[in-house]
C-alpha cells in the first residue's frame, strides 16, 4: 500500500496579480510550490509526490526542485488547462501500487504535515474520500446582481481545504467521468471531492487547520509571510 500526493501547481495566479505563475512566487525565500511539497514530504504517510507544473515551466520546475532534498520521490508532469486537467494528468502517471491519493494545492504552502497525515489515515481506515473543513467567519448570502436572494444557515456551512484524500479507484473513476463533461458543467465543481460526490461517493469531513488557508489574493501572501516568520522565530 502506497500513498501519493498530487500537487496541482499549473495555475497562473490571476487573482494574485500580474507576475510569474503563483506556485513559483516566493514566500520567505522559497517558492510556494517548495513549501507545499515540504508539507506533504514531511508527512509520514506520503511515499511519492507528483507535481503538475505550468506546462511551459516543466524543465524549470524540475531544476528548481533538484536543488532541495526530499524524503519522497518527487516527479513533475505538465499541468492542464484547468485544475481538474492538471490533477488528471498527474493521476495518470501514478505507479500501479499506489492505492491512496492525496491532492494538495501548491497554493496552500503552510498546511501542517499533521493535517496531511490525518487525511491519509482517514482513507487508510476505510473512507473512500476525506476533506479537511473549517467553520466560516462571514455570513454567506445568495446574491443575484445587486439583490440578496437569501441567507444561508452558517452553522451548517464549512470552508473546504486541501489536502483532500481518496481511495485511488474512487478518484480515478470520478476524473474519467469528468473528462467527458461539458466545460460549463465541470467549471462549477471546484475541487476533487466535488467530483467524487457527483459520483455518489461519500466524503468524510475532518477538522482542517487555519494554516492550510489558500494563497489567492495579495493579502493572503502577507498573512503567509507573517505566519512563516512566527514559525521560524
Ligand atoms: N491549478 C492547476 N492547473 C490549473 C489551474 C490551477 O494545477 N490549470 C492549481 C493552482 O496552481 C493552485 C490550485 O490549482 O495550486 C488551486 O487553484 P487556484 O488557487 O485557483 O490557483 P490559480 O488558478 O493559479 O489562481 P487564479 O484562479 O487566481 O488564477
Ligand atoms: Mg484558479
Amino acid at each position: 500500500m502506497r500513498t501519493a500526493a498530487i500537487i496541482p501547481a499549473a495555475g497562473r495566479g490571476e487573482r494574485l496579480g500580474p507576475g510569474i505563475p503563483k506556485a513559483l512566487r516566493v514566500l520567505g525565500g522559497a517558492p510556494l510550490l517548495v513549501h507545499a511539497i515540504r508539507a506533504v514530504d514531511q508527512a509520514r504517510s506520503v511515499d511519492l509526490v507528483v507535481v503538475a507544473a505550468p506546462p511551459d515551466d516543466v524543465t524549470a520546475v524540475e531544476r528548481l526542485l533538484a536543488d532541495y532534498e526530499w524524503g519522497s520521490d518527487v516527479h513533475v508532469v505538465p499541468g492542464g488547462q484547468d485544475r481538474h486537467a492538471s490533477v488528471a494528468r498527474a493521476l495518470a502517471t501514478l505507479p500501479a501500487d499506489v492505492d491512496v491519493v492525496l491532492v494538495h494545492d501548491a497554493a496552500r504552502p503552510l498546511a501542517p504535515p499533521e493535517l496531511v497525515d490525518a487525511v491519509a489515515m482517514t482513507i487508510r481506515h476505510g473512507a473512500d474520500a476525506c476533506v479537511p473543513v473549517v467553520p466560516l467567519a462571514d455570513t454567506v448570502k445568495v446574491v443575484a446582481g445587486d439583490k440578496v436572494v437569501r441567507t444561508l444557515d452558517r452553522s451548517e456551512l464549512r470552508a473546504v481545504q486541501t489536502p483532500q484524500g481518496f481511495r485511488r479507484a474512487a478518484l480515478a473513476t470520478a476524473h474519467a467521468w469528468a473528462a467527458g463533461l461539458p466545460v460549463d458543467e465541470l467549471s462549477v465543481i471546484t475541487d476533487d471531492a466535488g467530483l467524487v460526490e457527483c459520483h455518489g461517493v461519500s466524503v468524510v469531513a475532518i477538522p482542517g487547520a487555519e494554516e492550510a488557508f489558500k494563497v489567492t489574493r495579495p493579502l493572503d501572501l502577507l498573512v503567509a509571510e507573517a505566519l512563516l516568520t512566527r514559525r521560524r522565530a
